[in-house]
């Protein structure tokens, strides 16, 4: 999305215009307020040849774009005005000390009632690069979701040539019908819900689709000139590959940390994450498709359609036929998902250092696993779920963190097992027996500044898959990753500690592992999950709740005063 179009529904007041004008012309920024007004509202909108109401900020699809410069305050308030109770995420921001306006419903908040509002007030601070927004509660995020830009402060410049213009290209998924009666349904049977109709390019599923001429993305380029692309997978349920016809694409950022830069004709990119590459338009000035589809490596189906965007030199009549990207991957293609995540490393520059803890103080093992409960009511009997070491999480009717805080009992417990109760080969034949799981709002207490390495092994319990995990409230170090059983003895041996990527989501490979750190500095209740919408429904979550430290800045912030109550 053009950076110029963006901000129609900000309201930043007078006062910090004047602010930022000072700051520009002589002594160095204070650091600014940046204010946005959210209205939660229908709008009819059609796709595809169907028209439907839909739920929006302010009345558009994708949302704005919240933009900020490293060091700013930003607050957002809410107002919902439709019939959901809604809560936002700003996926990505480590919201130090200040879960409050961290977003997940029932994690850290109450979601907001219809009619209710709440300001999300928060800094960022040490974070720099392109995060994104969207709802936390049902499946709204579904058409609940923007980008959010950072800038580096005033006078830093990007570590990579400076980009003539940078453009936000967010991935979605686009249903005919009513997607939370769509879930609806799926839950009431216990089974998957319908996969989506199409994928989209900035809300847009372009000309492959029906009635899509009209609703295709173009990004107008000058031959000789390099590009930013903001690349956000807003998608539910769907990793993605990502290609340009005839252009290869640098990446040199993920989840808003800088990596060494690499070129690659084509990208992965799993729902929750972020990529920014760089493009310079040096080919035959003509029309280019920008191709998007699903990577899918077990055996499920999954929506594979296309959705295409369209790279557009200047001077280029439209009637000019786009050529098609013949480098994007095959949908199964295991071996491009591998070797690209391989060649993602930190850039670990001495501006911006890897701190990759060295040591570990807390060891995790985590598996992966779907189940199948019973339910009366469900078409089979059964209903479809997932879980972590076993544990499908319970969603709480009080938020986490306020049960934390205020030391409310009965909400939650703490203990989570660290490891699997009865380890099995994990990734062996598929297990089709014996397939019930533990239920329960289970949380991992976690000791503040204590380094943790987290293993997440994926388990052929009905199927294998690949899984996109998402922190919350950190980023975390990927310092290894396997195909097969994680081995204690000799995985350790070959991680990368030297310039591991950072980052807020990772896959986990379809019947492999992937092992992370971080260090617990960040107090509060930290929502972890699939970004797998599906999947984060069945109960693939869980929260680590990362005790208060001992000095007087280490502890959970006050809450808001109009925090939201359930
Ligand atoms: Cu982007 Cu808890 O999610």
């Amino acid at each position: 999305m053009a950076y110029h179009m963006m901000s129609f529904q900000s309201h930043i007041s007078l006062l910090i215009v004047l602010f930022g004008f000072l700051g520009l012309i002589s002594f160095p920024v204070e650091a600014a307020i940046k204010k946005y007004q959210f209205d939660i509202q229908m709008k009819n909108v059609s796709r595809l040849c169907h028209a439907k109401p839909i739920v929006t900020v302010n009345g558009r699809y994708p949302g704005p774009t919240i933009y900020a410069t490293e060091g700013d305050r930003v607050q957002i308030n809410v107002t919902n005005h439709v019939k959901y109770n809604i809560s936002i995420h700003w996926h990505g921001l480590k919201q130090y000390r200040n879960g409050w306006a961290d977003g997940p419903a029932y994690i850290t908040q109450c979601p907001i009632q219809t009619g209710g509002s709440y300001t999300y007030d928060f800094n960022v601070t040490g974070q720099r690069g392109t995060l994104w927004w969207h709802a936390h509660i049902l499946w709204l995020r579904a058409t609940v979701y923007g980008a959010i830009v950072i800038m580096p402060k005033p006078g830093t410049p990007f570590p990579f040539p400076q980009p003539a213009r940078e453009f936000e290209i967010v991935l979605g998924e686009w249903w005919h019908k009513d997607v939370e009666e769509i879930v609806n349904q799926g839950n009431q049977m216990g089974l998957p819900p319908n996969m989506s109709d199409a994928h989209t390019i900035n809300g847009k599923p372009g000309p492959l689709f029906p009635c899509s001429e009209k609703h295709t993305y173009a990004m107008e380029v000058e031959k000789g000139k390099t590009y930013l692309l903001r690349i956000i997978n807003a998608a539910l349920n769907d990793e993605l590959f990502f290609s340009l016809a005839g252009h290869n694409m640098t990446v040199v950022e993920v989840d808003a940390v800088y990596t060494k830069p690499f070129t690659t004709q084509s990208i992965l990119i799993g729902p929750g994450q972020t990529t920014n590459v760089l493009v310079k338009a040096n080919k035959i000035p003509s029309r280019y498709f920008i191709a998007t589809r699903t990577f899918m490596d077990a055996p499920l189906s999954v929506d594979n359609k296309t959705a295409t965007a369209i790279f557009q030199y200047k001077g280029i009549p439209n009637t000019i036929i786009p050529s098609f990207p013949t480098t994007l991957p095959n949908a199964n293609d295991t071996n491009f998902a591998l070797n690209y995540s391989k060649k993602i490393r930190s850039l670990n520059s001495a501006k911006y250092p890897a701190n990759v803890p060295l040591k570990v103080d807390r060891n995790l093992f985590y598996t992966i696993g779907l189940g199948v409960n019973s339910c009366p009511t469900c078409i089979n009997g059964t209903r479809l779920v997932a879980s972590l070491n076993n544990v499908t999480f319970v969603m709480p009717k009080t938020a986490l963190l306020q049960a934390h805080h205020f030391d409310i009992k009965g909400v939650f417990r703490t203990d989570f097992p660290d490891k699997p109760l009865a380890p099995f080969n994990y990734t062996g034949a598929p297990l089709t027996a014996n397939l019930g799981t533990k239920t329960g709002t289970r949380v991992s207490k976690i000791a503040f500044n204590s380094t943790v390495e987290l293993v997440l092994q994926d388990t052929n319990l009905l199927t294998v898959e690949s899984h996109p995990f998402h922190l919350h409230g950190y980023n975390f170090f990927v310092v290894g990753t396997g195909i097969g059983n994680f081995d204690p003895a000799k995985d350790p041996a070959k991680y990368n500690l030297v310039d591991p990527m950072e980052r807020n989501t990772v896959g986990v490979p379809t019947g492999g592992w992937t092992a992370i750190r971080f260090t617990a500095n960040n107090p509060g209740v930290w929502f972890m999950h699939c970004h797998l919408e599906l999947h984060t429904g069945w109960g693939l979550k869980t929260a680590f709740v990362v005790e208060d430290g001992p000095g007087k800045d280490q502890s959970v912030l006050p809450p808001p005063k109009d925090l939201p109550k359930c």
